[in-house]
Parts: structure tokens; sequence; C-alpha cells
């Protein structure tokens, strides 16, 4: 029998019955109260919390509960085998449920936590994008983690650092086996038109110097119908892009070495040098695009490319303006043809 329950938020305990489930074997409701000091009706409540987190939690009378696929939690020696050489220059952090890595590692850093700190949480509770959007994540099939670094640079040099981690983020998923995610100006990734992952970057500091940046970065590693469904444009997951497998362990460690090196090189010469790179990446290069001013007027242009800073180079008629992040919004010209237009127009047909 399978069991499909409204939201109830995953507690410390329902993380303790997930980890036991995580093999995909059969666990009796008896042995894990047992084992775990609790009543049978408390094993069946944190089941209910972990079903309706989006995994599928069988019930077999006589036999016990079974998740329908295995899953790997977040474990620290796979991501530091990942990293390699470069997880000395993390301090990693693995938690089960936060508000928002984000939100939690902005505090730490504010109560001087060191450069190299990294959060990463199997759960988020209200996990934020740019501009006060949502990011949905599910229980077990997404990567949601946020690092500190801390550079000399004043914020005023930092304009092209959200750039260059798109930059790490898909020399990583290259590394774990797709050539084909894309950028999309600031710091989306996308794959054959759909998102894959997204950062927010949040930033203290004065403009002389020195500062602190949290890089925030969302990755779909395995998408379940439940979270995709919240999702209003178009969304695609990491194993469908490498078309096999995916530990989330391995992928945070390979984003991480790959982070570390761009962030190094970001100290020492800025976006320039990953400027070629990153256009190279660029889905809407030298084509027509829609941008979203924060007045809310849409302007339709060439996407020329990025300059040094990391401002979009956007050309109408003969003039080339130079777009900072901030509030704009970027789409493919046609707007009725944008990922988001489409899935609008899905969702209003299946009403
Ligand atoms: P833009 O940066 O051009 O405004 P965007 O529409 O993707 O692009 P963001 O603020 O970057 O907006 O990202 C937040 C949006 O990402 C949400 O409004 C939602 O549409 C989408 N989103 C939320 N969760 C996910 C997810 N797990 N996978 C893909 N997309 C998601
Ligand atoms: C976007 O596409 O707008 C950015 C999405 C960023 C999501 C990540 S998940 C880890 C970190 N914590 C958050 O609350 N947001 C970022």
């Amino acid at each position: 029998m399978r069991y499909r329950l409204f939201y109830i938020p995953m507690t410390d305990l329902s993380f303790d019955v997930l980890r036991r489930l995580a093999d995909g074997e059969f666990h009796s409701g008896a042995t894990l109260a047992r084992t775990l000091g609790v009543s049978r009706g408390t094993v069946w409540n944190a089941v209910r919390a972990i079903d309706a987190a989006g995994l599928s939690v069988y019930k077999v009378r006589g036999r016990g509960y079974r998740l329908a696929e295995p899953i790997s939690l977040l474990d620290h020696a796979t991501v530091a085998a990942h990293a390699g050489a470069y997880s000395q220059r993390w301090a990693i952090e693995l938690l089960d449920a936060v508000d928002s890595t984000n939100t939690l590692l902005m505090q730490r850093a504010a109560h001087g936590a060191p450069s190299g700190t990294v959060i990463a949480a199997e759960c988020q509770r209200d996990g934020r994008g740019r501009m006060g959007r949502p990011w949905h994540a599910g229980v077990g099939g997404a990567l949601t983690f946020s690092a500190l670094w801390r550079f000399d640079l004043g914020a005023g040099a930092l304009g092209g650092l959200s750039l260059a981690a798109g930059v790490a983020l898909i020399r990583a998923l290259k590394k774990l086996g797709t050539d084909e995610a894309r950028l999309k100006w600031p710091n989306d990734v996308v794959w054959r038109g759909q998102k894959l992952a997204g950062m927010l970057i949040e930033m203290q500091g004065d403009a002389l110097g020195p500062s602190t940046v949290v890089i925030g970065i969302g990755v779909n590693v395995r998408l379940s119908n439940a979270v995709k469904s919240r999702i209003d444009q178009p969304a695609a997951d990491l194993e469908a892009a490498c078309g096999r497998t995916l530990d989330r362990s391995a992928v945070l460690g390979t984003v991480l070495a790959q982070l570390a090196i761009v962030l190094d090189r970001f100290a020492e010469d800025g976006f320039a040098p990953m400027r070629e790179e990153w256009q190279r990446y660029h889905v809407h290069q030298g084509r027509s695009v829609a941008v979203k001013l924060p007045t809310g007027r849409v302007e339709r242009g060439l996407a020329l490319g990025v300059g040094d800073d990391g401002a979009l180079l956007f050309q109408t008629g003969e003039a080339v303006r130079r777009l900072h992040s901030g509030e704009i919004s970027l789409r493919g010209s046609d707007p009725a043809k944008t990922p988001r237009a489409q899935k609008a127009r899905r969702v209003r047909s299946r009403a």
C-alpha cells in the first residue's frame, strides 16, 4: 500500500528514520521504534513526513516500510573524495533542515565565520531564488548549499563574481558528464531550454573592501514529479542531462573543487580571464532577447555578450547598453515562446 499525504514537516526523527530507510530495503516499524527509542505511532508520523516530502514510501503488512528507490544522503567522505585536494579549502557542514542555506550562512558570516565555510542541507523550508522568488527542492533529489568567501576586494570589484561562479558550475557539470549545460545571464544553468540549476549571490562589505560573499547554489540532481509540478517554468535534472544516476555528495565535491579554482583566480584577476569561456556557454549569445527592466518595461534587443564586470551587453538599434543584474530578467525574444509562457499555457490547459 502507498500513502500520499499533505505537507507535514520533516523533523529530526523523520531524518533519523530516512537514514535507515535510505538503503531501499524493508525496515519493520517495531525495529525502527526500538532502535530510535520512540513509539511505533511516532515512527508512522515520521514516515508520513518523508512521504509528504516527496519520497514514496511503501508499507507492507508484516515487512514494514521501504522507500520506492534507495537514496543517498549527503556524506562528508564522498564530498571530500570528489573535491580532492581542494577539500582542504572548505569547512563543510551538512545539515538536515534549514530555512535557507544562504540565510543561515549570511548570519554566520556576520558572526565571523571564516572564508571557505560551506553549509549544505538535505532540505530547505524556505529556499530562495532571486528577487524573492522561491527555490523548490525535494528531499534526497536536490543539492542545495551555500559557500562563504571573503575577498580583500571591495564590493564594487565583485561585479563579475556571479558569472565566474557560473563558469565553475559549468566546468563541474562537464566533469560530471554533460556537455550541453548552458548559462543564462546572470546566473542560471539551463539544459535544452529547461532550468537545471540556479545561483543566488549575496554580499556584505564596503565599496573599498574587504567584502564577504555567500554563493548559494541549487542543482536539480533528480527532480521528482511532485517538485517539478511546483515550478512555474520548465525544469530539468542533472541525471537526465548526464544520462546516469548521480550521488549528490559527489556533485557537491566536484562543484566545490571548481569553485575554489575559480574564486582564487577571480581574487587575482577578476572575471576578465573567464569572460570568453562564459560566452562560449551563453545560451543567448548573439541572439534576440527580451529584457524585463526593474520598472516592469520589456525591451527587445540583441545579447552581444558580457563585459569584464559581468554586465550584459545589450544592443537596441545602434546603442549598446550595459545592464547590471540587480532586478533584470532575461528571456528568449518571443515572449510567447519562452519556457515560462509555454509552461503557463500547459498548466492553464490542464486546469
Ligand atoms: P531570471 O533570473 O531571468 O529572472 P528566473 O525566472 O529563473 O530567471 P530566478 O529568480 O533566477 O528567476 O529563479 C527563481 C525561479 O526559478 C522561480 O521563480 C521558479 O520559476 C524557478 N525554480 C524554482 N525552483 C526551481 C528548481 N528546483 N528548478 C528549476 N527552476 C526552479
Ligand atoms: C535562482 O535561480 O534564482 C537562484 C536559486 C538559488 C537556490 C539556492 S539553493 C541553496 C541556496 N539557498 C537558498 O535559499 N537559495 C540558494
